[in-house]
């Protein structure tokens, strides 16, 4: 990890105080983070996005007790909480009567994403400035998630008023979305964090959305369109072979031959690599001047669900 002198934390906490946006890193992507409570700083990461005002933004904090400031945790939220924050994941939940995060940042729903994150620099960030920091992945809207700061400045830079480098981020895929209302636990983003791992630590069943894959679900949000992550180029799932004007997206330590360019999601087969690499490798890929990206079989579970989740996304059908 990169280290930062703390004057560019302070100043960076300035620029969110004074209602700018500030790139930051965090273990799983890089968020593009204005202050939670000014509506007009939130309205810029939309502006700067081009996303659409209907999707809800996840809302960073320090810890469990500022994030109970603004969401109503039950007994079983606030257990997930304590075992699995700081880190990859993203809760849902109501918000209290007096949160004092404007409805537009969860899009007029009555339940707020909350999210705790591990990164040493989105940490001293979030301390520094004293702000809840809503913030999404730091990308045009649907396009790949950044994963680096040269990501970001190439994507956004001229619509950012300052970016944090913190390297590479260590995950390289996003925060697992849970919803949790009452002791119902349900998965609205497969990501960083395995549902086989909540399941074995929290002893209840983790409950798939109905509305995943459902692009006009009242509650659906971006990372769950049908098209989104998506690179450039064409996406093409499941490949046994590739062509010569193809890139190859390889997994394991057999890929199939030719393509113009292959680069190796994990010669081993191992699954966090993979996810570490995944959109820095889409990213690259994606640069090529090939004329479709060849992805080869991911086993889907594990890591491997948030894997697939996205790379069926970024084939999806644009529209
Ligand atoms: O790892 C991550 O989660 C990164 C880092 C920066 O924290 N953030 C991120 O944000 O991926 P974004 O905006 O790209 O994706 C946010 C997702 C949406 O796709 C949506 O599914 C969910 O958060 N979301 C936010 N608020 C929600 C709400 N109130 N109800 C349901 N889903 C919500
Ligand atoms: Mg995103």
């Amino acid at each position: 990890m990169t280290e930062l002198p703390n004057n560019l934390i302070v100043q960076a906490a300035i620029v969110l105080q004074k209602g700018g946006l500030v790139a930051f890193p965090t273990e799983t992507v890089y968020g593009l983070g204005a202050d939670a409570c000014n509506e007009q700083a939130v309205a810029r990461i939309y502006q700067a996005k081009g996303r659409p005002s209907t999707n809800p933004l996840i809302c960073h904090v320090r810890d469990l007790a500022q994030a109970k400031t603004f969401g109503v945790f039950s007994p079983l939220a606030q257990k997930i909480a304590e075992k699995f924050w700081p880190g990859p994941l993203t809760l849902v939940v109501p918000r209290r009567s007096d949160c004092r995060i404007p409805l537009m940042v969860s899009a007029g729903l009555e339940f707020l994403a909350l999210r705790v994150p591990a990164h040493d620099l989105a940490r001293r960030l979030l301390a520094q400035s004293n702000l809840a920091i809503a913030a999404p992945s730091a990308n045009p809207s649907g396009y790949l998630s950044p994963t680096t700061a040269q990501h970001v400045r190439d994507a956004l830079g001229d619509k950012v008023d300052l970016i944090l480098d913190g390297g590479e981020c260590v995950y390289g895929l996003e925060s697992t979305i849970l919803k949790v209302e009452g002791d119902w636990l349900e998965l609205l983003r497969p990501g960083g964090l395995t549902v086989e791992e909540i399941e074995a630590e929290i002893g209840l069943p983790v409950h798939l959305s109905p509305n995943v894959g459902n692009d006009h679900a009242p509650q659906l949000a971006p990372g769950r369109l049908t098209s989104h992550y998506a690179p450039n180029i064409r996406v093409r799932l499941n490949a046994t072979n590739v062509d010569d004007n193809e890139a190859l997206l390889a997994f394991g330590p057999h890929p199939v031959r030719g393509g113009k360019v292959t680069k190796n999601l994990s010669l081993t087969g191992d699954l966090s690599e993979a996810a570490f690499n995944l959109f820095s490798f889409l990213h690259q890929l994606d640069q090529d001047g090939v004329t479709a990206i060849a992805v080869m079989p991911i086993p889907d579970h594990g890591l491997g669900r948030a894997i697939n989740d996205r790379l069926q996304r970024a084939a999806a059908a644009r529209s």
